[in-house]
Formats: C-alpha cells, sequence, structure tokens
C-alpha cells in the first residue's frame, strides 16, 4: 500500500505521517517512509538521526552520470531491480526504513523535476510485499500534482483543519488529485477541539473526513521540548488506529 499525503503548509502532514508509521509498524507492518518536503523534518518527526540518509536528488546525479556511459538519454531510467538501487537511499533506524528527496527549491521558483521524475518512477515500480507499506510526506500546496509525482499511490490522504483557508485548498487539492487520477482521495481532519469544528469541516468540504486528530498538548509539548512526536502516550481519540484500519480495510 502507498500512501501519499498533502495539505496547506502546517497543518500537521508530517505529524500525521509519523503517527500513522508508528501505527503500521505497531501491527507489524514495513513501513518505509519518503521524505518530499523540500524542507526535510520526518526524521526528527520519528526521532531518526538523518545524517546517513543519502538525498534521491543524488540518485539522479549518479544516473545522469551513469547516463553519459551509455547510449540515448537515460536520464530517468531506472532499472527493473529498482528494490536493490533504493536499498542503498535508505536509512534504516528504530524499526522505520527512511528516504529523503532532498529536493533543492530553487531561488528562480523553478521546479526539482529530475527528483520528482525519479520519485515518480519509483513509486510506480516499486513492488510492495503485502505487509509493506509507503508512507509519502509531501511539500505544501498542489504544484506536486500538477507534475504528477504522486500518480503511483493508491491512498493520498488531504489534511484539513477547521479553517476556510485549509477546506479552500483541501477542495482544490481534491480535484487536482482527482485528474491525476488517484484511486482514493480521503479528508483527515487534525486540530480538532469539539463537535463545532466537526461540523464546520464537514458543511465545508461536503464530506466526512475519515479520521479526526484531536488538538492534543501532547503533540505541542513533545515538539516545543524537541522530542519526536512517535513518543508521545496520549492516545488522540485513537485517530491513528483508525485510520491505519480504514486505509487497510480500503486496500
Ligand atoms: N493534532 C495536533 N495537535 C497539536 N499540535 C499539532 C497537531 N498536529 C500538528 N501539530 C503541530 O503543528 C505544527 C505543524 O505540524 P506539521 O506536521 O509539521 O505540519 P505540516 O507537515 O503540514 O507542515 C507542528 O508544530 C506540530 O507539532
Ligand atoms: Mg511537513
Amino acid at each position: 500500500m502507498k500512501i501519499a499525503i498533502s495539505g496547506k503548509g502546517g497543518v500537521g502532514k508530517t505529524t500525521i505521517m509519523a503517527l500513522l508509521a508508528r501505527e503500521f509498524k505497531r501491527q507489524g507492518k514495513k513501513v518505509l517512509l519518503i521524505d518530499a518536503d523540500p524542507s526535510p523534518h520526518m526524521a526528527q518527526t520519528l526521532g531518526i538521526r538523518p545524517e546517513g540518509v543519502t538525498p534521491i536528488a543524488e540518485m539522479t546525479r549518479l544516473l545522469a552520470e551513469r547516463a553519459e556511459k551509455t547510449e540515448g538519454s537515460p536520464f530517468y531510467q531506472l532499472n527493473p531491480q529498482v528494490n536493490d538501487l533504493l536499498q542503498e537511499f535508505m536509512l534504516e533506524e528504530e524499526g522505520y526504513r527512511l528516504m529523503v528527496l532532498g529536493a533543492i527549491q530553487k531561488a528562480d521558483g523553478g521546479c526539482a523535476c529530475p527528483e520528482n521524475h525519479v520519485l515518480r518512477k519509483m513509486l510506480k515500480k516499486m513492488l510492495l510485499e503485502a505487509d509493506e507499506v509507503v508512507l509519502l510526506d509531501m511539500e505544501a500546496g498542489v504544484e506536486h500534482l500538477g507534475r504528477g509525482t504522486v500518480a503511483g499511490v493508491d491512498h493520498l490522504l488531504i489534511v484539513v483543519i477547521p479553517s476556510n483557508s485549509s477546506i479552500r485548498t483541501g477542495l482544490k487539492i481534491k480535484k487536482l488529485a482527482e485528474e491525476a487520477g488517484i484511486p482514493r482521495i480521503w479528508f483527515v481532519g487534525n486540530l480538532i477541539q469539539n463537535a463545532n469544528d466537526r461540523t464546520f469541516l464537514m458543511a465545508g468540504l461536503g464530506a466526512e473526513p475519515i479520521a479526526w486528530f484531536p488538538d492534543a498538548q501532547a503533540i505541542r509539548s513533545a515538539e516545543r521540548r524537541e522530542e519526536a512526536v512517535v513518543t508521545i502516550a496520549d492516545p488522540l481519540d485513537n485517530a491513528p488506529a483508525i485510520l491505519a484500519a480504514r486505509l487497510t480495510e480500503f486496500g
């Protein structure tokens, strides 16, 4: 199962991915996280030291070098043994496997196209075992959907918080994701304080999120103490377990 996450900046995408990763790990699944945010901090959220990880951006350089030695311009070619290649760019710690895209945002606003192209190919070609889950943490906004980077995923989670701007971005992402042909698209509510928040979100979205994450002091405190969110004991209204169960249920 390959799951990507999207939503407005700061709505809790990375936090929710880390909590989902912990839940899948608890269930005995093999979890691979891909941090595709240009300012990556998934490692920190998981309590992993990211020093040992080679960014995928580096892989594009290696592929380009290799391409120069072969005919044609297979700049973007990944050989059929993509899984072997992936091992080189994976950090394994605390029972999680982590990859970092490492795309550098250009000052002129140009896109990190080679990295994203490799990521797209990887997502399409990666062969997963039944107990493997790939979680893709994305940059905020909608640009990556336009580039089709996440076309190979099974599920897209769109994180929304009870604010109009978050709902507007969420609806825009949903439309683009549908156009990109992503099979399953879900809203996930975050920073929920009460029933009013839920009602407001559902009215704005015209749909019910598949899970509701509470506005949690435990998460805030962990962040302030610079502790990994996956260390908190608060069950968060069972939201991570509910989310994992629903994603598994819908395959
Ligand atoms: N449910 C929550 N309760 C309290 N704080 C949260 C919650 N979800 C996220 N946060 C906090 O909000 C901030 C942004 O979260 P983050 O996951 O980094 O967002 P994004 O990845 O969407 O930019 C972080 O400081 C995080 O600790
Ligand atoms: Mg993030």
